[in-house]
């Protein structure tokens, strides 16, 4: 953005750029088993590919030995030289499609987020470069959208410097103008290299990124952010194909349980949400870690097991209703003995929507293939689920509540959840237990105060209590107001 500023660009061309800087890999994520298992760990690949100038056929042909060479390391020496050779020839017939699809993939996400058509076109030409050496087209020059030449050389920069020291940078982008970039743009961020890179290598949090947008910010409304989580969700399940699906079926199968056990409204549309973006931290971690067919090292196993905590990560930047998302995906591999991870979360920290998500996701899960086991019937699913009830490691309410939504005979009559509570009344009860007079509650909560006055006796006298400290101390137990992170 202040590359942007510097350029005197007009407030649409920045808005332009401020999108394509946040969301020029949302596509990225798709096929990335076909990358992997061409390269070996994509990560470290795609750090790689950062550093160069991708247009340099022996730079490019340097890195790809190292991803080979790093996938082969334990190899007899003769397969690591067939599969360097073997590489080579195909790396650009692998990946050209592979790049071609992202691109295609962040566009349709981005309309279905309803982003402005500039964008969308922006999204479709990450890979583009000023000498049409480029995907997913080869265009050349101008035809190459400014906002995508701007960032591409930004980003560039950053990663070089990380790479190198800013000195050596500046040298690299200078010799690059022309090729990657024009060389006008070049000359310009060199004229301002020092003052752009001041304080960049600071802690950036949210409300850096949100004031560095140009004014009007732009909102999405409860539906569209219905909307967008959805799409994180098809993003998310894009990267393996065993995942096709997966975070779509475990929000309706989450959504409908909370339904079932009358959680109020937000606790549902907060229980989707979670459910939609729960494995988001997986992308954190190699794909080749979740292809395999082996067992996993002990390492492996613990970063692995860290993806709820990168999920975590990620949501919480989003504020407001998102802390309620994050604190939910943080647990979402959570169980009642504390035996969960990535911390183990015990009972008392697990709110009745956290028990819903873990049941719901550990179902759904069962009844999809993995590279190391095949599905299980839903009936088999439902045998395992009821076994960990038995165990103590998940909620039976919750587990009963998710099968019977996936179809499942019922085992027992579902067991009334919180004494019967209506959700309203759970609505006033987490306000009043978080020190709300009623006459709060009732603001909050858009009612009457009579109204909220009625709900309070009711409530009460349903789980025996006749004191707002009584009523407090209830709502603690069932895990109504926790949703901070988890003691480890
Ligand atoms: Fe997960």
């Amino acid at each position: 953005m202040r590359l942007a500023e510097a350029a005197d660009l007009d407030v649409d061309t920045r808005r332009n750029v401020y999108h394509q800087a946040l969301l020029r890999y949302i596509g990225c994520n798709a096929d990335t088993h076909l990358l992997a298992s061409a390269f070996g760990d994509e990560i470290a690949l795609r750090r790689d590919l950062q550093r160069i100038d991708i247009g340099n056929k022996s730079e490019l042909a340097e890195t790809i030995v190292r991803a080979i060479t790093r996938t082969f390391a334990d190899a007899p020496p003769a397969e690591l030289v067939k599969a360097v050779e073997r590489g080579l020839a195909e790396a650009m017939q692998v990946s050209a499609p592979i790049l071609s699809g992202h691109c295609e993939v962040a566009q349709r996400i981005a309309e279905r987020i309803g982003l402005s058509d500039e964008i969308r076109e922006n999204l479709g030409q990450l890979y583009e470069r000023w000498d049409g050496k480029g995907l997913p087209s080869g265009l050349s020059g101008n035809a190459v959208r400014l906002p995508v030449r701007l960032v591409t050389l930004a980003q560039d920069a950053i990663a070089l410097t990380e790479a190198h020291g800013f000195e050596t940078m500046t040298t690299m982008i200078a010799k690059r103008a022309g090729g990657g970039y024009e060389a006008e743009l070049v000359n310009l961020f060199l004229a301002h290299a020092e003052r752009l890179f001041a304080g960049l290598d600071g802690p950036v949090d949210r409300e850096t990124i949100l004031a560095l947008e140009p004014l009007p910010h732009s909102m999405l409304d409860e539906k569209a952010c219905d909307e967008a989580y959805l799409a994180l969700a098809d993003m998310i399940d894009m990267r393996m194909p065993f995942m096709f699906g997966h975070s779509r079926a475990v929000a309706s199968l989450a959504g409908a349980a909370g339904k079932r056990l009358g959680l109020p409204a937000s606790d549902i549309r907060d229980v989707r949400w979670a459910a939609y973006a729960h494995d988001i931290g997986e992308l954190a971690i190699p794909v080749s870690i979740w292809m395999r067919a082996g067992k996993l090292t002990e390492r492996e196993t613990d970063a692995a097991n860290l993806h709820p905590y990168h999920g975590e990560r990620a949501l919480a930047s989003l504020g407001g209703d998102g802390k309620a998302i994050a604190a939910l995906v943080l647990r979402h591999h959570a169980r009642l003995d504390g035996s969960g991870y990535h911390r183990a979360a015990k009972g008392p920290d697990l709110s009745p929507a956290a028990r819903v998500l873990a049941a719901a996701e550990a179902f759904q899960t069962a009844r999809e293939a993995r590279p190391y086991r095949p599905p299980l019937s839903d009936a088999a699913a439902a045998a395992k689920l009821r076994t960990a009830v038995k165990n103590g490691k998940l909620c039976p309410d919750a587990v009963e509540a998710v099968l019977a939504c996936a179809g499942q005979p019922a085992r027992r009559a579902t067991a009334e959840r919180l004494a019967g509570l209506t959700p309203r009344e759970i609505e006033v009860l987490r306000l009043i237990a978080a020190g709300h007079t009623a006459k709060e509650a009732a603001r909050q909560l858009d009612i009457a105060p009579k109204t909220a006055d009625n709900h309070i006796q009711s409530l009460y006298s349903k789980i025996g209590v006749s004191t707002r400290a009584g009523a407090a101390l209830y709502a603690l137990e069932q895990g109504l107001v926790q949703h901070g992170p988890a003691v480890a």
